[in-house]
């Protein structure tokens, strides 16, 4: 049952560019991304939606995160993103032109539940995006888009968010065509390099003794940090997430920048610094930060894109991602982050696919 592998959570790592890409089928034609088969939205119902709110907890939160930044650079429309178990307590302004994205796995998760009735209550669209066929939240949302990733067993979802991203960038790219907001060209570029994530996250599968190598040198520490700016900051709050959640490893998910501001002084000799650098318009940036955290002595995986000549200078040792446009690195990018996170709670001896207090869906408030 579980193929081979030695663990659920490792076998799910490794389905992931199937998920991606069962995710994307039959949603583009002819390079353009259509999905009147799944939603029933008419074109004037799109135009009329002038805020959008992610509402989800755990992961799928964080693929809400990425969903933020998408949508708003793909639409220009103002999107927030809450957990569930808080959105509703709030008080969040929503009129009929809200449409509240509710993002779940299961499609049991009862904070996203609630939250959901009460955005429906209070007259916004919603759109459920979930990977169970006749789950709640397929049942009660007024629009659905499927995510294809299969069951997923192990607690620690993996496959699972990065569908959740394919759902959000097929969503993002369809509503940016309505409104009008990317050109023709801008659409087309990312619907093909959408095209290429699942051969692109195969290819990120295949050499997993780099990550693997460093999760056992972290196996041994206490607490740690990881860094990242625009949507390397929500793929590191994921990848922190990852790793606390089945390694039970402490850490802190840091936009870089913000360091500085605040716990610079944790940064001691030797502590483990796990720093994105994907994000080509903030890299100077990026580095700059990883430059401060290196001279207190961290000793630091940087994660940067294929070809990237500078990032292995300031970083002690280095893996890359696939090239694809910024916006698309997310999937990509927290691949390394799931096997971390997986290694690291290998080497511990820990129950990897059912970490302690933890449930795979929590149907309780
Ligand atoms: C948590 C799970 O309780 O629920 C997380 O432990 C999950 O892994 C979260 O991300 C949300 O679950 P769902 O099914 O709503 O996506």
């Amino acid at each position: 049952e579980k193929g081979g592998y030695d663990h659920f959570m490792l076998k799910e790592i490794y389905e992931q560019p199937k998920a991606i890409r069962d995710t994307l089928a039959g949603r583009i034609k002819d390079g353009i991304v259509d999905l009147s088969q799944d939603l029933s939205f008419t074109k004037e119902d799109l135009k009329r939606f002038d805020k959008i709110h992610f509402v989800a907890c755990g992961t799928a939160y964080h693929a809400g995160l990425i969903g933020k930044s998408v949508v708003e650079k793909l639409t220009r429309i103002p999107v927030e993103v809450d957990v569930a178990s808080e959105y509703r307590y709030r008080d969040p302004i929503i009129t009929p032109s809200t449409l509240v994205i509710v993002v779940s796995q299961s499609g049991e998760t009862a904070d996203t539940l609630a939250a959901m009735r009460e955005a429906k209550k209070a007259g916004a669209k919603v759109l459920g995006i979930t990977n169970v066929v006749g789950s709640s939240v397929a049942r009660e949302a007024d629009e659905v888009l499927m995510t294809w990733a299969g069951p997923e067993i192990a607690v620690a979802s993996t496959k699972a968010y990065t569908s959740q991203l394919i759902a959000i960038y097929l969503f993002g790219l369809y509503l940016a065509r309505v409104v009008g907001t990317s050109t023709e060209s801008q659409l087309a570029e990312a619907t093909r390099a959408l095209l290429e994530l699942p051969g692109q996250a195969e290819e990120q599968l295949e050499n997993p003794e780099p990550i693997r190598r460093f999760a056992e040198s972290i196996a041994k520490h206490e607490d740690l940090f990881f860094i990242g700016r625009g949507l390397d900051h929500a793929v590191v709050l994921e990848g922190s997430l990852k790793l606390k959640e089945i390694s039970y490893i402490h850490s802190d998910a840091y936009a870089a920048g913000e360091l500085k501001h605040g716990t610079l002084a944790l940064i001691e000799e030797g502590i483990p610094v796990i720093a994105l650098a994907t994000q080509q318009p903030v890299f100077d940036k990026m580095v700059s930060n990883i430059i401060e955290v290196k001279a207190r002595g961290a000793h630091i995986l940087g994660l940067g894109l294929e070809g990237d000549q500078e990032l292995g200078k300031s970083v002690d040792e280095v893996i890359t991602i696939p090239k694809t446009l910024p916006l698309l690195t997310p999937p990509l990018a927290v691949i390394p982050l799931q096997l971390l996170a997986y290694y690291a709670s290998v080497a511990r001896g820990h129950n990897v696919d059912k970490p302690r207090n933890l449930a795979k869906s929590v149907t309780v408030e």
